[in-house]
């Protein structure tokens, strides 16, 4: 089986520059949702780009086929342009860019049943309490589908039916090819309807599906938040029942592709996103934001952002923290308040506890970063390494100026602006030395008590 997924419209009903399909759900791109599932089910997937072409192709994984429809002319008229896509003797299912949370399970469903019955298509309906906007499945009691018929072209009558097409199908994709060479545009939006193919085909079968969560689509911004709500609660009742505690689910925001380990906790107003891992028994928020991060188990984040990081086991973060990309902490690290990392790696039981900035850096085991140390990484054009090795201690406000090397078993004193190597072992002070004026302040006033 091959797929189809059609996503060269505007939605107009989105009022927007961007392309639908590009919006993002759970800061993921409505239709790298739909290419997920359809790299679940077939290893040959093509999509159809028309509006914001460019904009969509930069989303999309390159091994994917794309053909290009100059003008939406309808449903029917974007598969007619994948045309060279429908092989013969092959099943193609086809998939809206606009319906991004259909399942693999539902999927293999309407393919098996699909191939049992030798369908020439199958059809999968939902029934929805409101089904405006949708087309309505008119069908005989045996299942067998009579015709679509899309809202906007329906009678009084037909606007009652609340069984509805999702948009997906599979089709014989012969039979696709020569039923798509009779659809006309006679309709109230002058469009090529792919639903009107049905009446040119004889065996379609209906499949009504229990979750309409699944096959809501998403037409306008209000779907746009409803559908983001739905996922995001049933992403998140799975990982509950897989054992994680989520302590309010409504001010958390967990992507799909997030695995979290049993007895962590997230604590409320956390966004987890991307391809973001985390172990057991970690602690993560409140008020925290992680974006594809690998975090081992018995880690804390409290009220920070952690991104493109990865975190060994029984790190403390936060509060207000930020790792930046290429982070690395070893076992046991702390890294406390207002402290950035950058392309910077801290090995085990190091500590970066207050106001720092560590760009491009290598700390090594048992350091003590003082309050305010800075790595002065950046020239104004280029960037420079600083290495930092084991046990040693960098007292508060140094500012440690790129390239430098600082030994191992060393001190910096506080302060200190450090421009050159630091053997083992030794005492570094870069800094004036202070100047004692004895009695200099009672002199000065002397003679005028009030200090006027
Ligand atoms: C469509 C179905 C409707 C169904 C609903 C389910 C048709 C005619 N109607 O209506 O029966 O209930 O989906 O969500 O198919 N697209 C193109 N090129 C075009 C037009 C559309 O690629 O010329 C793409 C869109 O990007 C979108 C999908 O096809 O991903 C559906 O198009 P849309 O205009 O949203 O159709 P609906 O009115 O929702
Ligand atoms: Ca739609």
């Amino acid at each position: 089986m091959r797929v189809l997924i059609l996503a060269a419209g505007q939605g107009k009903r989105m009022n927007s520059k961007i392309p639908k399909v590009a919006h993002k759900i759970l800061d993921k791109p409505m239709v790298n949702w739909v290419i997920d599932v359809a790299q679940k089910v077939s290893e040959e997937i093509a999509i159809v780009l028309g509006n914001g072409f460019e904009i969509v192709k930069q989303l999309i994984d390159p091994s994917i086929a794309i053909f290009e429809q100059k003008e939406q002319l309808g449903t029917a008229h974007a598969v007619m342009c994948a045309k060279d896509f429908l092989k013969k003797g092959d099943n193609i299912l086809i998939l809206y860019g606009d319906v991004p949370f259909i399942s693999k399970e539902t999927l293999d469903l309407l393919q098996r049943t699909h191939i049992e019955h030798n369908n020439d298509a199958t059809v999968l309906s939902v029934v929805l309490d409101d089904p405006t906007g949708y087309g309505r499945i008119i069908k005989n009691s045996k299942n067998q589908l009579i015709k679509i018929v899309e809202d906007k072209d329906s009678s009084e009558n037909e606007k009652n039916i609340k069984e509805v097409n999702t948009g997906i199908a599979i089709f014989n994709s012969e039979k696709l090819k020569d039923a798509l060479d009779k659809v006309k545009p006679q309709n109230v939006q002058g469009e090529y309807y792919l639903t009107d193919v049905f009446l040119f085909l004889d065996k379609t079968e209906v499949i009504q599906l229990e979750n309409n969560a699944e096959v809501l689509g998403v037409n306008d911004r209000i779907q746009l938040a409803e559908v983001e709500r739905k996922i995001r609660m049933e992403i998140m009742k799975k990982l509950m029942l897989s054992g994680v505690t989520i302590v309010d689910p409504y001010s958390t925001y967990i992507s799909p592709d997030v695995e979290i380990g049993i007895d962590t906790i997230i604590q409320p107003q956390t966004f987890i996103y991307g391809r973001t891992i985390i172990g057991e028994n970690c602690e993560i928020g409140p008020l925290t934001r992680i974006l594809n991060c690998k975090i081992g188990n018995k880690v804390k984040i409290i009220r920070s952002e952690c991104e493109l990081s990865e975190i060994k086991d029984n790190v403390k973060i936060g509060p207000f923290s930020r790792l930046r990309e290429g982070t690395f902490l070893e076992e046991n690290v702390k890294i406390g308040n207002f402290v950035e990392i950058k392309k910077t790696h801290i090995a085990t039981n190091s500590k970066a506890q207050h106001l720092t900035y560590l760009g491009d850096t290598y700390v090594g085991k048992n350091v003590n970063i003082g309050a305010g140390t800075i790595t002065c990484n950046y020239d104004g054009r280029k960037k420079y390494e600083t290495f930092i090795d084991d046990d040693s201690f960098i007292g508060s406000n140094a500012s440690l100026v790129a390239p430098v090397k600082i030994g191992k078993n060393t001190l910096i004193g506080a302060g200190s602006v450090i421009t050159k190597d630091v053997p083992d072992d030794s005492l570094a002070l870069g800094r004036a030395q202070q100047v004692n004026k004895l009695n200099w302040v009672k002199e000065k006033w002397k003679n005028n008590l009030k200090g006027e």
